[in-house]
């Protein structure tokens, strides 16, 4: 197992791989409405990615993933496909999950949209989620254990009576959709790899309603779901180790605070 450590060179060119995948996301946000269906929005990102950004949906074909984005409603937790006979209706909560190839670079991030009237209970799940997300981003410096990370988030869920998907994990990344090393949501404090400047990784929790417990679907070998049915929700950033912290490389105008 080795951590690639970034030249100067490659930083900038995942900043720019980067700033593509947040801007899909922007760019998606008000198509999201009851009506549409996943293979809609899989159709105008993928447009939106080819001919606009002149980059490349790293989904497509990836290990035969069929489409060019992910997108995951109330049960499902990852690698939902989209399709035309998947219509959103009110109620919905959706993962969009966008990975862009830039001059051989990539950009991965995901976020949670509400689909028309949300009940509190959901919207709670995805609020806690995300702020799952941004307490292990806040841990990211020289220094930092990944375990440290995991053990935020995987607290921060159990506070909630929520629980943490264990099966997937965040990444490394670079001029390869998933390197070393592997960013688990779940862990123990001063426990694995130690961060460096240079390193860059993604941390994308999914966390689920009610137990940790997911299947694979035997039907298209890609959607992963509950066991149990219940909502899940997952947000994701690729984040950048520098000298005195970290550098999110596919933050959103709306994260101005960060
Ligand atoms: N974007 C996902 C991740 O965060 C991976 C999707 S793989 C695919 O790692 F094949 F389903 F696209
Ligand atoms: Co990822
Ligand atoms: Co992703």
């Amino acid at each position: 197992m080795s951590i690639s450590i970034k030249t100067p060179e490659e930083i900038k060119k995942m900043r720019v791989a980067g700033k593509l995948a947040a801007e899909v996301l922007e760019m998606i946000e008000d198509k999201v409405i009851p009506g549409v269906s996943t293979g809609e929005l899989d159709r105008i990102c993928h447009e939106y990615i080819v001919n606009r950004q002149k980059a490349i949906p790293a989904p497509l074909n990836y290990k035969g993933f069929p489409k060019s984005i992910c997108t995951s409603v109330n049960q499902v937790v990852c690698h939902g496909i989209p399709s035309d006979k998947k219509i959103l209706k009110s109620g919905d909560i959706i993962n969009i999950d966008i990975t862009v190839i830039k001059d051989g670079y990539h950009g991965d991030t995901s976020k949670m949209f509400f689909v028309g009237n949300i009940t509190p209970h959901a919207q709670r799940l995805v609020k806690v989620t995300q702020e799952c997300l941004y307490m292990g981003i806040a841990l990211v410096k020289p220094g930092t254990y990944l375990g440290d990370i995991g053990h935020v988030i995987q607290n921060y869920a159990q506070n909630h009576h929520y629980s943490v998907v264990r099966e997937y994990c965040g990444h490394g990344i670079g001029s390869n959709f998933h390197e070393d090393p592997q960013v688990l949501h779940y862990g123990r404090p001063k426990t694995g790899v130690q961060l460096k400047p240079g390193m860059i990784f993604t941390i994308e929790p999914m966390i689920n309603a009610g137990k940790r417990h997911v299947k694979l679907s035997s039907r298209d070998g890609w959607t992963v779901e509950t066991t149990d049915k219940r909502l899940s929700a997952q947000w994701e950033h690729t984040i950048l180790v520098t000298e005195t912290g970290h550098e999110i490389l596919t933050r959103r105008g709306e994260e101005h605070g960060l």
